[in-house]
């Protein structure tokens, strides 16, 4: 029988200390271990640029045999990113963008789209006529940047909506929470907030609640995550208005990936689905989330059957060739 060949993928990932970010690697191994003959070496970068450049070019020195990057920032990763390409390595660019087109395969939800459902969602909580504040993070990050892009585009066309402020920057928790509570308590009169992730979101109600302001401001995040105080658990709750679904592309990326390797076509462009998560349709959203979690958990039951029993297999015939000899 033919070996099947080994593959090794480097992954760049710009950050890792988010639920989001571990729901993408988790996403990743599921969908790996249906695959045993490739195995992936991860780096994170902690939110640093200059680490994730070392690191793509760590990976490349390591010639792996195909990159997968969720880059940090647009610019910075691009020309790296660009040099691998030349160099031969297939790239699949995941979640975030760099500020070129030059790579094999992009994974990802249309940033710009999540921008323009919580403009249009804002639009109907807020019956036409309000006024919002905006929080993002990144100021350099490509879906910091379409999601304002979308959401400002939405809101031109409703004139009663006002965008008072995008407080959009590199935060550190400390400064978050001081500005936005410093915002909110001067402008008590905002109706609506879109949080571009919903840990900002969560973050914001948490303020408002301190302020008094949590029955008067509706809140909309990003993101969409199954799990306690999660996206969905926060719209379930009430706590948020809505979220948009922003999926990590962890599997897809991987698929993608496979199918390059392999030489079967595939797509240039991977865009996910995304959608507004309100009180209408989350119990459904959750109950797919759980059922998927449920068969990851058979599935990981299962090979750790089947690695136990390739390994009785292989002490058998190892004992029966003992036997055999002696
Ligand atoms: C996680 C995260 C998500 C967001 C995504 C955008 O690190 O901030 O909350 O949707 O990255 O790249």
């Amino acid at each position: 029988q033919q070996q099947e060949r080994q593959y090794v993928i480097g992954f760049s990932q710009c950050l890792d200390n988010d639920e989001w970010r571990r729901t993408m690697i988790r996403e990743m191994e599921r969908e790996l271990s249906f695959h045993p003959n490739v195995s992936m070496i991860t780096k994170s970068a902690g939110g640093n640029s200059t680490i994730q450049i070392a690191q793509i070019q760590e990976l490349m020195d390591q010639k792996v045999d195909l990159l997968i990057v969720s880059p940090l920032e647009a610019q910075p990763p691009t020309p790296i990113i660009e040099k691998a390409l030349d160099q031969g390595f297939p790239i699949v660019v995941v979640d975030r963008r760099t500020a070129s087109q030059k790579y094999t395969a992009f994974v990802g939800a249309e940033n710009l789209l999540v921008g323009q459902n919580a403009g249009i969602y804002a639009n109907v909580l807020l019956n036409g006529q309000g006024t919002i504040l905006e929080v993002g993070e990144g100021a350099d990050t490509s879906p910091s940047l379409d999601r304002h892009r979308g959401f400002v585009e939405v809101l031109q066309k409703y004139p009663g909506l006002v965008l008072e402020e995008s407080l959009i920057r590199d935060w550190t928790p400390q400064e978050y929470e001081e500005e936005i509570r410093n915002y909110l308590s001067q402008h008590r009169d905002i109706d609506l907030v879109f949080a571009q992730n919903d840990r900002m979101a969560l973050q914001v109600f948490e303020i408002c609640e301190e302020l008094g302001l949590e029955k008067s401001i509706e809140i909309i995040g990003v993101d969409g995550l199954y799990g306690e105080n999660e996206g969905l658990d926060l719209v379930d709750k009430g706590v948020l208005a809505a979220t948009v679904l922003y999926p990590t592309g962890g599997e897809e990326a991987i698929e993608v990936a496979m199918d390059i390797l392999n030489n079967r076509p595939y797509q240039k462009e991977n865009l996910l689905f995304t959608t507004i998560v309100n009180g209408d349709n989350v119990r459904i959203l959750k109950q797919q989330a759980s059922k998927l979690i449920d068969q990851q958990a058979n599935i990981n039951r299962q090979s750790a059957r089947l690695a136990d029993l390739n390994e009785t297999y292989s002490l058998q015939k190892n004992a029966l060739y003992v036997t055999i000899l002696l």
